[in-house]
């Protein structure tokens, strides 16, 4: 386990703050979820459930996907708060990534080329443990496993600049 850094702490209580948005009333266990970005940036998620339960979607999830969609996978730490808040309430139980999360935060770990911070927590801030995603996943599958070695962020910049080309299209035809 690694030693806390303020950040981490200060990475921990956003994720606690995001638990209060689960929508999570099928199993009454709220999970929050805080990643930094290396430049500092931090994007929240929160479990998303559905009365057709195998749907649910992770906090972790949504977090990741809050931070691509504002750009990028440069993920350098994520915070995990997770509680049960119906009756019998928990708080003091250290919540870990899912296995579905941690390979997404492998995936990620994979464009940022930083073996990310995972922060687990128990609800009240008592028990914090951070281990970083190489150990929560040894031997973890990833591109390089189907041959892959790609560029990806000069592939996202021919993406950027093809949704440029698509927009201007639209621009013409106003
Ligand atoms: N959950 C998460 O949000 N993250 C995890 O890593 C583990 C589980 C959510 C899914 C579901 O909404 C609730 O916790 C109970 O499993």
């Amino acid at each position: 386990m690694d030693t806390l850094l303020p950040a981490d702490q200060a990475l921990a209580r956003h994720a606690l703050t995001a638990s209060a948005n689960a929508y999570a009333q099928y199993s009454g266990f709220a999970v929050g979820a805080a990643a930094r970005m290396r430049n500092g940036a931090i994007h929240l998620g929160a479990n998303l459930e559905n009365a057709s339960y195998g749907v649910a979607m992770c906090a972790e999830v949504s977090a990741i996907t809050a931070a691509n969609t504002s750009g990028s996978l440069d993920l350098e730490a994520i915070a995990v708060v997770g509680h049960r808040f119906t009756p019998p309430i928990v708080a003091d139980q250290v919540v870990t990534p899912c296995g579905r999360c941690r390979q997404l935060i492998f995936e990620a770990s994979q464009i940022s080329g930083v073996d990310i911070r995972v922060i687990s927590c128990s609800a009240d801030l008592e028990q914090i443990d951070v281990s970083p995603i190489s150990i929560l996943l040894p031997s973890a599958f990833g591109p390089r496993a189907i041959g892959l070695d790609q560029d990806w962020i000069g592939m996202r910049a021919t993406l950027a600049e093809r949704v440029r080309v698509l927009q201007a299209q639209l621009v013409q035809k106003d």
